[in-house]
């Protein structure tokens, strides 16, 4: 595997596939790619904490890292080239062209500022990479739903695959952030997925999914429950902090990733 730090260092042909993350990687980054390894000659990995998504400094300066193990992941899944640029590589002295966007609703409104920024490091690094494909998780519905919705106004030549959530055995979706969770707060954090399940399950049943989610949230209050409608996919969303940490999960209402 070749580590490039800077974009002079890459040197990539043939047909690729991009895994861009956040690095602390874990099962969810696995299996993206596992499937990126399966459907491209060359297999690049991107790890940058990307400083234009975060509206909260406290949140990126405590945004979990594991260089090592990162590594070892990248390694074992097959990863060709791990791009982990600094950010004075993706954001020079004089760096001030953004990727903009339409009102979002959902993470978009509670984190403003957040879209123009996973946007803008994406559309860089379709940009450097060059990639055939790209791929991301439904676990950020909402980002996959931006990042094709970004694709095909802007015109870029890349096929956008989404796949689906992988959860830990107790339902908790897997995320770098959960490393943050004590034990305690772990347990209090099943209730979004158990939440959500209940709202999907009230969905099938011709009821109220936005209502059956906030009662199943046992008197804590998410950030939001919401009902998203993507290009063929409907989803059920939500947010909840527990402690410090802020979580967020979906589940599917209609339509399928394939
Ligand atoms: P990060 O949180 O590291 O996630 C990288 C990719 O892994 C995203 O597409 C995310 O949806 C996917 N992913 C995370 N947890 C998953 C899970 N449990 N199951 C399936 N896929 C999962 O998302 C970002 O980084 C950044 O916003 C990024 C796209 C890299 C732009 O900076």
């Amino acid at each position: 595997m070749k580590i490039a730090r800077s974009i002079a260092e890459l040197d990539i042909s043939g047909v690729v596939g991009l895994v861009p993350t956040m690095g602390a990687l874990h099962d969810g980054h696995r299996s993206l790619f596992r499937v990126g390894r399966a459907e491209n000659d060359v297999l690049v990995a991107s790890i940058f904490v990307n400083p234009a998504q975060f509206d909260q400094p406290a949140d990126l300066a405590g945004y979990p890292s594991d260089d090592q193990r990162d590594l070892e992941i990248a390694e074992e899944e097959g990863v060709d080239v791990l791009f982990a640029p600094t950010a004075a590589e993706m954001y020079p002295a004089g760096f001030g062209t953004w990727v903009d966007l339409d009102d979002t609703g959902a993470e978009g409104t509670s984190r403003p500022g957040h879209f123009r920024g996973v946007a803008t490091v994406c559309v860089k690094l379709f940009n450097i990479v060059q990639p055939r494909r790209a791929y991301f998780g439904q676990k950020d519905a909402q980002q996959a739903a931006v990042v094709r919705r970004v694709v095909r106004d802007l015109n870029l030549d890349i096929e956008i695959r989404v796949l689906p959530t992988i959860r830990d055995k107790d339902g908790l979706a897997i995320s770098s952030r959960n490393v943050q969770l004590s034990p305690d707060q772990r347990t209090q954090a099943l209730v979004l997925p158990r939440a959500l399940a209940a709202g999907a399950e009230t969905y099938t049943q011709g009821g109220d999914a936005v209502a059956a989610t906030r009662s199943a949230f046992n008197g804590l209050t998410p950030e939001y429950v919401e009902i998203l409608e993507f290009d063929d996919l409907t989803v059920l969303a939500s947010a909840l902090r527990v402690g410090s940490t802020r979580l967020i999960d979906n589940v599917l209402l209609k339509g399928d990733l394939s």
